[in-house]
């Protein structure tokens, strides 16, 4: 199977973390978000390991909690004792109602508001990652109102294509993220901080994109970041903390793909920057990465029951399920790659080619077109793999379509971590 914590029992019905997903669909409907919390506790050891070993001390994770955003993820990353990645105020009263102290967080944001600055500031947001002049002078303006001096560390753009999804591209000049390093303005943005009473420059930030398979781009990256952090000893004198390299890496969604070893992956980017520090003498900054995707996709999948089934001679096959992009945009929006597969029933013949459809009143509501699986009935379950990242936190109600309720699988016991929508919780701002 595509990932180890997915299995087939003796009813030929496909398990994640060893539940039978069909006794899961009879106990809590569907659509369903199933997870693995030892994956994802699995894959946040994994990063912390490694990054402390190659980088040093001091160096950790964030959680992208972009990738998948509610208290429980929260929870976990408490106990895991990482660091999170925040990119709104939305997220921020999540974290917090979660319990966690997000002194240990960065804020994010092409676009900060007025009034997430000052939500931010007040909840002791241990950093801000700031994008742009005018944010800088409100973060500086907020901070002095309540007598603090706000730590911040800038977005640069270090101009690396790494060759994913245009849509999930970021680390280009002409991106809307972060200050271009190539133009100058990076430098104006450095000396234009430092003049600042209420702000601590902390370092620097960069993150190239999304769904990223190839190591290079990182490791360009990586050194081309230790080369600023000593072109801004050379100019400034100014003393780079914290060096934070964003995240990126690629996540298996089907046969063909790699399984990556982010250990590997890791030690690479490590022995680039840390040759790039010992040539150039520079001390050596904290060096931060902000999985998101890498943390959650693989730890879970999405449960549907099947309608109709539509053949059409000579030209192709349809088959309905309960959900579609309200609860995963993500072929809609970039022809994301999914390993589909008739859960109940994983031992027959797969012999019929189908595209696996929504049900949106939209012809773009398709989940994976041109997947071969067993001839679906009506009642079937089908299961979409790797749902863990950007699925639910993309979810809509468009066509007023409750979101999907999420159960989490711990030591052998099921439980919800997100209730279902209800019909009531869609009219609920209804005037
Ligand atoms: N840091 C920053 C500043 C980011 O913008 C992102 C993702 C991450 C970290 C985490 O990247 P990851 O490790 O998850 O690749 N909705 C798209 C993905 C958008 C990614 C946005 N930024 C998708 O469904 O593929």
């Amino acid at each position: 199977m595509l990932h180890k914590n997915l299995t087939i029992n003796e009813k030929g019905v496909l398990c994640i973390a060893e539940q039978d997903t069909v006794e899961l669909v009879q106990k809590y409907g569907t659509p369903l978000m199933v997870m693995d919390e030892a994956r994802i506790r699995r894959n946040f050891s994994v990063y912390k390991n490694a990054m402390e070993k190659y980088f040093g001390q001091g160096s950790y994770p964030l959680f992208a909690s972009k990738a998948f955003s509610c208290k429980y993820i929260y929870r976990i990353a408490k106990e895991e004792n990482v660091g999170i990645d925040l990119v709104s105020s939305g997220e921020l009263y999540t974290a917090l109602s979660a319990g966690f102290d997000v002194s240990n967080a960065f804020l994010h944001g092409n676009n900060k508001t007025d009034a997430d600055i000052e939500y931010a500031i007040e909840s002791g947001v241990g950093h801000f990652v700031a994008d742009n002049l005018t944010e800088i002078d409100m973060i500086d303006e907020v901070a002095k109102k309540h007598g603090k001096v706000q730590p911040i560390i800038l977005r640069l753009s270090p101009g690396i294509d790494p060759h994913t999804h245009a849509a999930i591209t970021t680390g280009q000049v002409d991106s809307k993220f972060g200050i271009a390093i190539e133009t100058g303005q990076a430098d104006d943005a450095v000396e234009y901080t430092l003049n600042k009473k209420n702000l601590r420059l902390d370092g620097f930030h960069c993150h190239i994109g999304s769904q990223i398979f190839d190591i290079k781009p990182f490791c360009d990256a990586g050194k081309l970041m230790i080369e600023y952090v000593t072109h801004v000893k050379q100019k400034f004198g100014y003393v780079t903390e914290i060096l934070n390299l964003g995240g990126g890496f690629g996540v298996r969604y089907i046969q063909s793909q790699p399984e990556l070893n982010y250990e590997d992956f890791i030690r690479l980017i490590a022995s680039y920057i840390n040759e790039e520090v010992k040539r150039s003498g520079i001390k050596k900054p904290r060096i931060i990465m902000e999985p998101g995707r890498s943390i959650v996709a693989d730890s879970a999948l999405t449960l549907y029951t099947v309608g109709g089934t539509k053949e059409i001679p000579g030209f192709k096959n349809y088959v309905s399920i309960d959900g579609g992009m309200p609860d995963n945009p993500r072929y809609a929006l970039y022809q994301a790659d999914y390993t589909v597969c008739l859960a109940s029933r994983m031992n027959d013949k797969a012999d019929f080619t189908c595209t696996v459809a929504g049900r949106c009143c939209e012809s773009g509501d398709l989940i994976q077109e041109d997947v071969t699986i067993p001839k679906p009935y009506r009642g079937d379950i089908l299961a979409v793999l790797v749902t863990g990242a950007y699925n639910y936190s993309m979810a809509s109600n468009y066509n007023r379509i409750p979101r999907p309720a999420v159960v989490a699988i711990k030591d052998g016991k099921v439980f919800e971590v997100i209730r279902r929508e209800t019909f009531a919780d869609l009219i609920k701002n209804d005037l």
